[in-house]
């Protein structure tokens, strides 16, 4: 009964999004069609009048007052901006955002700046699908997913492949992270976003050139080092884009006059180079590539300029397109060098410079297939990983998030080597390297989900069922522990919030206070984490101390006297952990590390959110609940440790979960078996740290040290009543640098720091990174 009812569920669930997905492929589909054809009947046009260059400045300046006077959304290449959207704004695009983009594109292209035209499509249909979304009425989630359909088939309307436009909209959101719940909607909405294009007329990328590439092993070593050179390309050109929008950000002139200044440097590259081939789209040189005709070698960085210089002056487009354009070139170049199959490394280099530049080495490869056949394409794959790894955290998203660090990182993490270029830290990182850190701290592999089989064991209703509010083991008159409700400021369950012009201006002086650091240190507590659905311990509804005796949970005389009944406890903890990804506070925060040169996050917290946000310098003062320790201290296990040891630990999390949430009396924890250690035997307990025991000494120096040397700290989602860590804003406040709270209530901190804002973490972070 239940496989049937689960079979029947899944199978109306797959069955909705292949519907919704072909409804996004046809309404993304018309007005790419539309663009595309409006934007290649314009420039069949303009690019015949004589010097149409000259009609550049016109184009940005154009762009620019469309983009800032009626959509301000519609700035800059627009894949970046829905990336944006769907992290930070579930997925809402403005609605006249659509016409806005399409127009300033239209005139950007037509009149000869240097853009692409499938960021604006990708933008254009992922308009249409929120508005769609938000027209019939969608959940948030369900809306993310749609938007996504949106970017593929936007995507795939411009090139006509299909799988690898469904790959990139799934790839492109988070580094390391594939989102495979996405993957058939976007597949539907791109198959039939290419039928629809198609059958309007649009002219998809198509090669009839027979790429015959070598079977040849060497062709393997080829491909790596030519990866590698494609990768410190990208890094090149994303640090020209950077310092590009900052010159221009820099410059204290109106956005109309610096729209004027970049259409004269395109200008002046047109007469420089005697050639038009460096602005407007490409797509010739890209074909004479592709066809195997040898090119100019400067081409590649005249492009970047060009590019550039476009974007960052007020003109409006995509990144794709000259993505092509330079990776084309460049394998053009290197195949010309080392005499090699021109037509192949221009092809290859095209498709691992969109997997370098965007983080997407699947979708790049499978464009290769799509594109150049399987030969060309199993050999790009090799290039565009290699490129993806060379080209490190950059990318030309900025809103991308870190999900899973690259290797680098990921080793200097694990092994807790600090990221220093200090003297000393370089050469840290370098003995490090080459004795394959085998002499740093040697973390377990990163956590893992659930598996299949433990899923299995569990009954699938109890892993998605909520649990009755206000139930517990005893009775609340036992426990002397629950919370004043005035305490925070909260008259009857509701939080008092100032003016939104309060906020806004704190918000402002906030981002002054950001941009004034270099090193910031932030204690957070369990309210960054409320919004991701984990209880706080003090709230005095939802709170962990409003349902549970800390007495009898929380301290080591708990533990000795029922064994059972904390390790259940925690194990219920471990299991819903696993149904929460990091909030909007916990990505703002790893995002700042973009923006200063050291964040360190010093959380009270033990739901490990902070490093699976991507936050690289965190402190755990109070352990990470998905680590157990023997009592004895022989042996710790962390329960995404591969081995049988750790297998058999965790297996019983859901049986012992099951027994935390099902338990009436105390005496109902007697069937349920504490692990013990396998060394000595004795009771292997949670590696966290319990009222009245010592935080570990390590990690609380380097808290105060990092304190101590930090020119602005945060206190965030902290009720600042719990010792040591509610003395480091104080050490702060005594180093006369600035602590600001951001908390929905006052804590006995509000009247010490310097500014203390009234709202919730991630509305107020994600308003400053
Ligand atoms: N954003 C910011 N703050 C929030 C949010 C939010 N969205 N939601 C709630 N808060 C605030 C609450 O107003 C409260 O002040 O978070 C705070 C949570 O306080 P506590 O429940 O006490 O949690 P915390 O400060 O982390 O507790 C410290 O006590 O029980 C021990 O070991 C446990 O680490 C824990 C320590």
């Amino acid at each position: 009964m239940r496989f049937a009812v689960i079979q029947a569920l899944v199978t109306l669930t797959t069955l909705k999004w292949v519907i919704l997905a072909a409804i996004a492929g046809v309404i993304v589909g018309i007005p790419t069609a539309v663009f595309l054809l409006l934007l290649d009947g314009g420039i069949a046009v303009v690019y015949e009048l004589p010097h149409f260059y000259l009609l550049i400045p016109v184009g940005l300046v154009g762009s620019y007052f469309l983009v800032s006077r009626l959509a301000p959304d519609a700035k800059g290449h627009g894949t970046e901006q829905v990336i944006d959207a769907i992290h930070r704004r579930d997925g809402n695009i403005v609605l006249r955002v659509i016409p806005v983009k399409m127009l300033a594109t239209l005139v950007t292209l037509i009149l000869g700046g240097s853009a692409g035209k499938e960021g604006p499509s990708a933008q254009i249909g992922a308009g249409v699908a929120s508005g769609f979304a938000g027209l019939v009425g969608m959940t948030k989630l369900d809306k993310q997913r749609f938007v996504l359909c949106g970017i593929s088939a936007g995507f795939s309307g411009v090139f006509g492949t299909p799988i690898a436009g469904a790959i990139f909209a799934s790839e492109v959101l988070a580094i390391g992270r594939f989102h495979y719940n996405r993957l058939l909607p976007a597949l539907i909405a791109s198959f039939v976003s290419v039928f629809i294009t198609r059958n309007l007329g649009v002219r998809h990328l198509s090669f009839d050139v027979d790429y015959g590439a070598s079977g040849e092993m060497s062709m393997l070593l080829g491909m790596v080092i030519f990866g590698l050179a494609i990768g410190l390309l990208a890094v090149v050109f994303i640090t020209v884009l950077r310092q590009s929008e900052r010159l221009f950000g820099r410059m204290r002139l109106p956005g109309s006059v610096k729209a004027l200044l970049g259409g004269a440097v395109l200008i002046a590259v047109v007469l420089a180079t005697q050639t038009t081939n460096y602005i407007g789209l490409g797509m010739e040189i890209i074909d004479l590539a592709l066809d195997g005709e040898p090119y100019r070698g400067i081409a590649p960085f005249f492009k970047m300029l060009t590019t550039a210089v476009t974007l960052s002056a007020g003109g409006s487009g995509g990144i794709l397109t000259p993505i092509f354009f330079i990776g084309a070139t460049a394998g053009n170049l290197w195949a010309q060098l080392l005499e090699l199959d021109i037509a192949v490394y221009s092809a290859i280099g095209m498709v691992s410079f969109v997997a370098a530049t965007a983080n997407t080495p699947i979708a790049a490869a499978f464009m290769a297939i799509e594109l150049f056949g399987l030969a060309t394409g199993t050999w790009a794959a090799i290039a565009a990983a290699v490129a993806y790894l060379i080209v490190g955290h950059l990318s030309v998203f900025p809103s991308q998030i870190i999900f899973h660090k690259k290797t680098f990182f990921m080793d200097l993490e694990m092994h807790d080597v600090p990221l220093r270029f200090s003297k000393a830290g370089i050469k840290r990182m370098f003995s490090a390297f080459f004795h394959g850190y085998r002499q740093e701290r040697d973390e377990p592999a990163p956590p893992r989900g659930i598996s299949v089989a433990e899923s299995e064991k569990v009954r699938i209703d109890e892993l998605v069922k909520p649990r009755a509010p206000g139930r517990s083991y005893y009775p609340l008159s036992t426990v002397p522990h629950v919370p004043d409700e005035t305490a925070y400021g909260q008259q009857g369950g509701t939080v008092v919030r100032p003016g939104e012009r309060d906020i806004k201006e704190s918000i402002e002086k906030l981002r002054e206070y950001v941009d004034a650091a270099s090193r910031v240190c932030v204690l957070t507590g369990a309210g960054i984490s409320a919004e991701c659905g984990l209880p706080t311990f003090r709230d005095a509804r939802t709170g962990y101390w409003a349902r549970f005796d800390p007495t009898q949970l929380a301290t080591p005389e708990a533990f000795r006297e029922n064994p059972a009944r904390t390790w259940c406890w925690y194990a219920a903890r471990r299991l819903a952990l696993q149904t929460v990804e990091p909030g909007e506070g916990h990505r703002a925060l790893a995002r700042l590390e973009n923006y200063v040169d050291r964040v360190t996050v010093v959380t009270q917290n033990v739901d490990g959110l902070h490093s699976r946000a991507g936050s690289s310098r965190v402190l755990d003062l109070h352990g990470n609940l998905l680590q157990v320790r023997c009592m004895k201290g022989c042996r710790t296990f962390h329960r995404d440790e591969a081995g049988p040891e750790a297998r058999d630990i965790f297996t019983a999390d859901a049986a012992a979960a099951f027994a935390a949430n099902h338990a009436e009396e105390a005496g109902d924890f007697e069937h349920v078996e504490v692990p013990t250690c396998p060394a000595c035997g004795a009771f292997l307990r949670p590696d966290v740290v319990w009222f009245g025991e010592m935080l570990p000494a390590d990690r609380l120096n380097q808290a105060f040290a990092d304190t101590e040397r930090c020119d602005l700290f945060l206190v965030i989602g902290t009720s600042a009543q719990v010792q040591p860590a509610a003395s480091l804003p104080v050490v702060a406040l005594e180093q006369g640098v600035p602590v600001v709270e951001i908390n929905p209530n006052a804590t006995p901190l509000t009247e010490q720091v310097t500014l203390s804002i009234r709202a919730a973490a991630g509305e107020i972070l994600s308003s400053v990174v």
